[in-house]
Formats: structure tokens, sequence, C-alpha cells
């Protein structure tokens, strides 16, 4: 088994990665189980492929396991979710003792995790993410939360889990568009990080069906690690994982979430930040067009007719979510990202031209 520390002082915690840890979880978890109650929160599909083997073998090695189920998709990351999984855990007699185990992609990972962050004040969670998204970014850094109608993720909290437990071979049933999305983060750490991953991440993508997922992941995993444990709260260089981002969060509420996946739309934004970087005379054209071809072998959906006026009225609006500046991320060379506040939205907008 491969583990990665996550440093963060008396928040320390391990990242467990390894084909088949599914079903050696409950031996893991053994030394947390005082008796307390254990509330695995997920999603129909996982819960009848998954969780319900993995339930029973809970039960039989003496946790006092149970089940919340909370819908798919976005829409669960909401305060009407949000209150039917507090009031089940009262009604199943759950206190301070009780450990969440968040059984799923980003979904269940950010409801679970806030759930865990604000229960009677914050109880004990650990992620068991089965997306490639999940596996390489939402379970790793603690973010957890809700969604306004304002927009995602307005109210939540750095919590961080006790542990973080990856079987890549979830991956199996995993659907394909999900795959391309958790990809797309992927790329996003060798651009940002390191340049010798992305070349072997581009590489692998020319034979999708023998794409080496394990190694990647772990470095994946290796690399948000040490990102967050140097900046949890994300006043510097966590903000670099953002690569991509600001455009690739106007194209997802664009065309409406759902529409496109987050990983397919921030795989769109890091080319546009590539060719912003290159107007700006950090990105050299060899590397630029490297970045963009090693994404293009992804298979991304058409994204039709873009209306410049929208973007920008959804990039603007970024903008004041992060108290009027926008902290847009360049690469000054492959493999090292920087946090620029000087990016204009008519370099933006016409980076649009490179994705169109
Ligand atoms: N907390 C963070 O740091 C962070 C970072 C990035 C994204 N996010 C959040 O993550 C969410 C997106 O996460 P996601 O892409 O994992 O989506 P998701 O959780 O909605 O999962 C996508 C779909 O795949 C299904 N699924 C999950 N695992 C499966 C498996 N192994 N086999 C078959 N089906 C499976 C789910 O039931 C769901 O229908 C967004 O809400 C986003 O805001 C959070
Ligand atoms: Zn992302």
């Amino acid at each position: 088994m491969k583990t990665i520390d996550v440093k963060l002082g008396d928040r320390s915690h391990v990242i467990h990665i390894e084909s088949g840890l599914l079903k050696r979880l409950p031996e893991l978890l053994s030394k947390y189980n005082q008796g307390q109650k254990w509330v695995i929160v997920s999603q129909k599909s996982l819960i009848e492929k998954y969780v319900s083997v993995f339930h029973s073998n809970l039960i039989e090695d003496g946790f006092d396991s149970h089940i919340i189920e909370i819908p798919e998709g976005e829409h669960a990351k909401s305060f009407r979710e949000y209150q039917k999984v507090v009031n089940q855990m009262m009604n199943l007699g759950c206190d301070r003792s009780t450990t969440i185990l968040v059984f799923g992609g980003g979904v269940p990972g950010d409801l679970g995790g806030f759930v865990a962050a604000t229960f009677m004040r914050g109880i004990d969670y650990f992620q068991i993410p089965t997306t490639l998204l999940s596996m390489v970014d939402s379970s790793i850094g603690g973010k957890t939360g809700i969604n306004l109608d304002a927009g995602k993720n307005l109210v939540g909290s750095i919590y961080q889990p006790k542990g973080i437990f990856i079987d890549p071979e979830f991956l199996a049933t995993l659907p394909s568009e999900e795959i391309v999305s958790g990809l797309g983060e992927i790329l996003k750490y060798g651009a940002i990080y390191d340049k010798e991953f992305l070349s072997s991440i581009s590489r692998g993508l020319d034979e999708l069906e023998s794409f080496p997922f394990s190694e990647a992941i772990k470095r994946s995993c290796e690399i948000k690690a040490e990102v967050v444990s140097e900046d949890e709260n994300e006043k510097g260089r966590r903000r670099t994982l953002n690569f991509g981002h600001t455009v690739g969060h106007a194209l997802e509420a664009h065309s409406g979430y759902g529409k496109i996946r987050h990983g397919e739309a921030i795989a769109y934004g890091m080319i546009c930040s590539g060719w912003i970087s290159n107007e700006l005379g950090l990105l050299s054209d060899e590397e630029t067009s490297f970045l963009k071809e090693s994404i293009f072998k992804l298979p991304l959906p058409e994204l039709g007719d873009l209306k410049t006026g929208s973007i920008l009225h959804f990039i603007k609006r970024d903008k004041k979510h992060q108290s009027g500046v926008l902290h847009f991320i360049v690469l000054n060379g492959l493999g090292n990202a920087i946090i620029s506040n000087k990016i204009t939205e008519e370099l933006i907008v016409n980076s649009l031209k490179e994705i169109q």
C-alpha cells in the first residue's frame, strides 16, 4: 500500500492508496472503533454497488454501522439535504463520538464533510473517494461545503478528515465522462507543478485503455498534499490549484451545471490560461502548444456557441467572491504556476478563441 502524509500539525492524516483496499477497510478502521456509531453517507447507485456489502462487513467486525442515503447530483449539496442528514443522525442517536464515512465522489464528500464539520460542533470523518476527481482532488485538503442559489460552495468550512482511503478499483464502474473529468485535474497537477509528470500523462493519453491510473493518482495526491500542507487556508500557494478554474467555472455556469463536468470545463480553462501565459511572455510557444495538444487528447464535449457577455458576467461574479480581486493563475513555464492579480477581462475574453 502506498501512503502519503498530509502534514498539518494536529490535523495531520494519511492518504492510503491500494487496489482492492475496500475489502481491507474494516480491518484498517478497527483501531478507530470504540463502540461509537458509524454513519456511511452515500448515494443509491453506490450503495447498491459497494456500500451494502461494505456495511455488512463492518457490522460483522463489530461496528455499529448505519447508512444515510443522499441524492445524486450537485443539488444534494443544499441546506435541505444537509438538514435531512443531520436529522437522520439525531434519529439514529448519533452523538459527538459518531464517525462519518463519506463514500462517493465530490458531492457526498463535500456534503458529508460539512455535516462532520458542524454536527455537534465537529465530529470525526474519513473520506472514501470513488470518482477519479474525488481521488485526486476533492477528498484532499479538507474543503467541505454546500451551495446557495447565488453560487457554488458559498457555505462551508475547511475541516480535515482523519484519513483518506483510495481504492483505484472503483474506477472500473465509473462512466467514461467522469474519468475524463478527473483526467482534467490530473493534467492540471502536471501543468502547475511537475513538467515531467505532465509529459508522462500526455503520453499515457495516447492509449487511454492502458492509462496508468494508479501511478497518476499517487503523484496527483502527493502534489495536492504538499500544496495543502504548505497553505491549508488558501492564502497563497494553494491558490495555484485554481489554474484553469476562472474560465472553467464560467464555462460550467454558462453551460448550466451538469451539462459539462467540472474537470472538462477546467481542461478548456487551462488552454485559455496557457494562451494568456504565452501572451504575457511567461510560457514559450512550444510549451503553450504542448499543453494545448495534451489537453485536446481528452475527448472533451463540444462547447457550442460561447456567449462572451455571459462568460464575462460569471467571471465578474467569481471576482466578487474573491474580495474584488481576481487571483488569476498563469504558468511561468510548464510545471511552475504563479498568481497574477493583473489579468484583464479583455485578455480573458480574447483567450476564448482558443477553445471555440
Ligand atoms: N472539496 C473540494 O476541494 C472540491 C474540489 C473539487 C470539486 N469539488 C466538488 O466535487 C463535486 C464534483 O465531484 P465528482 O465529480 O466526484 O461528482 P459526483 O460526486 O457527483 O459523482 C459523479 C457521479 O458518479 C457517480 N459515481 C461515483 N463513483 C462511482 C463509481 N465508482 N462507479 C460508478 N458511478 C460512480 C456518482 O453517484 C455521481 O452520479 C462538485 O460539487 C465540486 O464542487 C470539491
Ligand atoms: Zn477543480
